[in-house]
């Protein structure tokens, strides 16, 4: 709403400035290279492109090289006790957790690097998805089997390898990011492939931003009039 002066009067009066529905961005990190990293530099790239498209966004950055908790004693016994049962203690075992699922509740758009590690995912992205994969908070089981509970989101995964090839016999990372994903309920995934089998690292880089042109071009922009 606007007020104008008009004939001795202030008058209010509707207008057509634009509102942003800004989108929030999860990138979540796995490579334990802080340089030199496929990995960071696409998905950095792919979060440039997004913002561009998207108008604007809201970025958190989550970098798993920091290391992450792993599940334990105290995580399994809180985790398995009613949240208004929980002891002081308890809380606190879950508090890393809790932290990285409203992390990613708060998100539109979950971007994550992903590197081959030894035909899987790298460790800390394994304890990400231990963190975040809890009964009756991001999953429950229904009459109907499994059912995510994080709903509404889109991922972008890029998985970087050295001689294995995406999708292949070998590559364990890619089917398990998105069976897990998909776990919590985030079924809508674009993997984007950046293995380095039979390519320099300069054809890697292009083939990857094509296919990040491509996706990002097909994400409808959220900015509303
Ligand atoms: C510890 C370690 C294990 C790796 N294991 C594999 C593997 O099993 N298969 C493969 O194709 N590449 C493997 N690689 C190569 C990485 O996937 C490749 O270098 C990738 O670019 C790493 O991602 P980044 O550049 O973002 O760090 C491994 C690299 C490291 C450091």
């Amino acid at each position: 709403m606007l007020f104008i002066f008009f004939k001795g009067t202030w008058r209010l009066r509707s207008t057509t400035i634009k509102e942003t529905d800004m989108s929030n961005i999860l990138e979540i990190s796995a490579s334990g290279r802080t340089q030199g990293s496929l990995t960071r530099q696409l998905t950095g790239e792919l979060i440039d492109a997004l913002g561009d498209q998207l108008g604007d966004a809201n970025v958190t950055r989550r970098d798993l090289a920091a290391g992450l908790s792993f599940v334990d004693d105290q995580w399994i016994a809180a985790n398995f006790t009613a949240p208004e049962d929980r002891s002081e203690e308890q809380r606190s075992a879950l508090a890393e957790s809790d932290a990285l699922v409203d992390e990613l509740r708060a998100a539109d758009i979950v971007v994550i690097g992903a590197p081959m590690y030894n035909f899987s995912i790298p460790a800390v992205l394994k304890a990400w998805i231990d963190m975040i994969t809890r009964a009756r908070l991001t999953f429950r089981y229904s009459e109907n089997g499994p059912e995510g509970l994080i709903k509404g989101k889109k991922a972008y995964v890029v998985v970087a390898a050295g001689g294995v090839a995406i999708d292949s016999a070998a590559d364990f990372a890619t089917p398990y990011l998105r069976h897990a994903l998909s776990f919590v309920g985030i079924d809508d995934v674009e993997v984007i492939s950046a293995s380095q089998a039979g390519k320099s690292t300069e054809e890697v880089l292009d083939a990857a931003r094509t296919q990040i042109a491509e996706l990002v071009d097909a994400q409808p922009a959220r900015r509303v009039a």
